[in-house]
């Protein structure tokens, strides 16, 4: 089962930061898996419309110059980085999972996939695109047919994953809360990976496994580790 370092090893080092993405590699986590929102232009490595939550701030992040954004302090320790930064530390450590929580334009954030891909940071397949909006996937699948996207949910559809097929996505990646066996088989079905969100017991991590999903996204990566290490092959 591979572990996503949700917002980096967030339980060990503010979510979202260098700092976070460090602990999440050291613990040898599958991969990252980080949010981002287009600000003044540039792409920003965080989770909240809003700043309260991890920043001494008030206001809403879309509202700041990328001057003001690079002046934030998450839980007043570290940087807010942009995603190119993001990349470059994570490069050639692990894999990544860009979360789109904004509707960044696809121009811009191939800026930073393009560059990454092109200097050799990363292969196609370590890169995974997310978001609860398809139809940015849609867009971005459209542009850069190489490129992983994964279809978020917090439901199971009717039709379970049917929406990914029709996006041609590598992965569904699902609530915890509404994962079933029926929708995980039938992914396996449409060839489609299953990652489950946010999951950091144990409990729930042995049932996970159980029902045959492929990943996790968790804020504890080396705690997911030692009970994934106990689990039967
Ligand atoms: O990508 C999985 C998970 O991060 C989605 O929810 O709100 O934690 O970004 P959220
Ligand atoms: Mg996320």
């Amino acid at each position: 089962m591979k572990i996503w370092a949700h917002r980096g090893a967030s339980f060990e080092a503010p979510e979202n930061t260098l700092a976070a993405f460090s602990r999440a590699i050291d613990s040898h986590a599958f991969g990252i898996e980080l949010d981002v929102y287009a600000v003044d232009g540039e792409r920003f490595v965080f989770h909240d419309r809003y700043l309260e939550r991890l920043t001494a701030s008030p206001g809403r992040l879309l509202d700041l110059t990328q001057a003001q954004v690079k002046g934030l302090k998450v839980f007043g320790q570290q940087p807010i980085p942009t995603l190119r930064e993001a990349l470059e530390h994570i490069a050639g450590r692990c894999h990544v999972n860009i979360e789109l929580k904004g509707d960044i334009p696809s121009q811009s954030l191939l800026l930073d996939i393009d560059y990454v891909l092109e200097k050799a940071l990363f292969q196609p397949e370590q890169l995974l695109v997310s978001s609860f909006n398809h139809h940015w996937l849609q867009r971005l699948k459209h542009r850069r047919p190489n490129i992983n996207v994964g279809a978020l949910t917090t439901c199971c559809p009717l039709d379970y994953c049917d929406f990914a097929s029709r996006l041609n996505a590598f992965s569904v990646h699902v609530d915890v809360d509404f994962v079933t066996q029926e929708l995980v088989d039938d992914a396996h079905r449409r060839a489609l990976e299953v990652y489950v969100f946010t999951v950091d017991e144990g409990h729930d991590i042995e049932e996970l496994h159980e029902m045959g999903v492929d990943g996790i996204f968790t804020n504890h990566p080396s705690y997911a580790q030692k009970i994934i290490e106990g689990l039967p092959g």
